[in-house]
């Protein structure tokens, strides 16, 4: 299918549902190529949360619901009973998709609460759908609470590393982490980035440094291995990053290297926060028990198509790490900034609900 057309450069929407289809940027093609596909189907939406044309947490919530939208405008149920089973058959598939980050789980399950209290096939259409919308306008609304309030954090000046794609594409628009950049700079404070590559599928050289450019931010690209000699040079004074899953204890599940850039972080004294929706936090797992996504070996042994390491090799290539409390500095909702201790600071950010 080829259903993709090209758009310019200044409708930066990650997913979107137009016309009883859902619409996304196709992120595997970036940053050279801003192409949008179309799909129609819920088991196209998994193939693109799959290979990463979609990505990041809240963006893969989101999508989850779009995918059950689009599952309720292909069965052919008569029943609620029938229509439930399908969309039940439909949140399997969606929800093997990728393991790690909490939001697809919490989306689909936000849907699926919805579609049961629907009375008939009809009804149920138009809940799941107006609830799926709902969800995607919701995520721009948090992402803005969640900036003005990470945006206190941060001073005239600063230059902020952030690691990985935590941005207005990890999300439905505005973004997490780089989200309270943005509210920095619209509180009047001049701020600086340093993004990370984040190897191997480059999210902060392919995603980061296209978005931050694309909106006139001043930002470096460093290699992952810079990382300690921007902060031992003082290059850096704060850190940002997104998450795909936190635990009532405070420890962090974010991509690959979030560990190692707390770690130095720490080393350095200097400030390492989080900014993560609500719906990142599952309340109800302990650090031992999350899955870590670990993913193709290819994305390892090359760059791209360039093959960069011998044949038969092997490879270990987790998508996600953990960070512990104790190097994160504060955890930035749309509810308020928690701060240690955790496990007293993140259930009252509940409570503030
Ligand atoms: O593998 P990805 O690109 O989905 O990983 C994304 C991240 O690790 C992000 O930092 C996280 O999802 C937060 S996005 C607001």
């Amino acid at each position: 299918m080829d259903n993709s057309n090209k758009k310019n450069y200044s409708s930066l929407r990650t997913v979107e549902w137009k016309n009883n289809k859902v619409v996304m940027i196709d992120q595997t093609k970036l940053p050279n190529e801003l192409v949008f596909v179309e799909y129609d189907n819920f088991n196209q939406v998994a193939d693109a949360i799959k290979t990463l044309v979609v990505r990041g947490a809240p963006a893969i919530g989101v999508s989850g619901a779009f995918g059950l939208a689009l599952a309720v405008l292909q069965s052919k149920a008569t029943t609620k009973d029938e229509l439930i089973s399908d969309l039940e058959e439909a949140k399997k598939i969606l929800f093997a998709t990728r393991p790690t980050a909490v939001n697809l789980g919490w989306g689909l399950e936000k849907i699926m609460n919805v579609a049961k209290s629907g009375n008939s096939v009809e009804e149920i259409r138009e809940l799941v759908i107006s609830e799926a919308k709902k969800m995607a306008d919701e995520d721009i609304e948090i992402n803005k609470s969640m900036g003005k309030n990470g945006s206190e954090l941060f001073d005239n000046n600063d230059t902020i590393m952030t690691h990985c794609n935590a941005g207005a594409l990890a999300t439905v628009a505005y973004g997490t982490a780089l989200g309270v950049i943005r509210a920095t700079r619209e509180n009047g404070k001049n701020v600086k980035v340093i993004a990370t590559e984040t190897r191997p599928v480059q999210q902060g050289s392919r995603l980061t440094v296209f978005e931050l450019k694309h909106d006139g931010f001043d930002v470096s690209l460093i290699p992952d291995t810079a990382v300690g000699y921007s902060m031992a040079n003082g290059l850096v004074n704060k850190v940002v990053v997104g998450a795909d899953r936190i635990v009532k204890t405070g420890h962090v599940f974010n991509k690959i290297g979030t560990y190692q850039v707390a770690t130095m972080a720490k080393q350095h004294g200097i400030p390492f926060y989080v900014a993560a929706p609500l719906s990142t936090i599952d309340l109800e797992s302990k650090a031992e028990d999350v899955i870590i996504e670990m993913r193709k070996s290819s994305e390892v042994t090359g760059v791209g198509d360039k093959k960069t390491a011998p044949d038969d090799i092997n490879v270990i290539n987790p998508a996600f790490d953990m960070t512990p409390p104790e190097l994160i500095s504060g955890i930035i909702t749309e509810k308020g900034v928690a701060k240690p201790p955790y496990e007293e600071s993140i259930p009252k950010l509940f409570e503030a609900n």
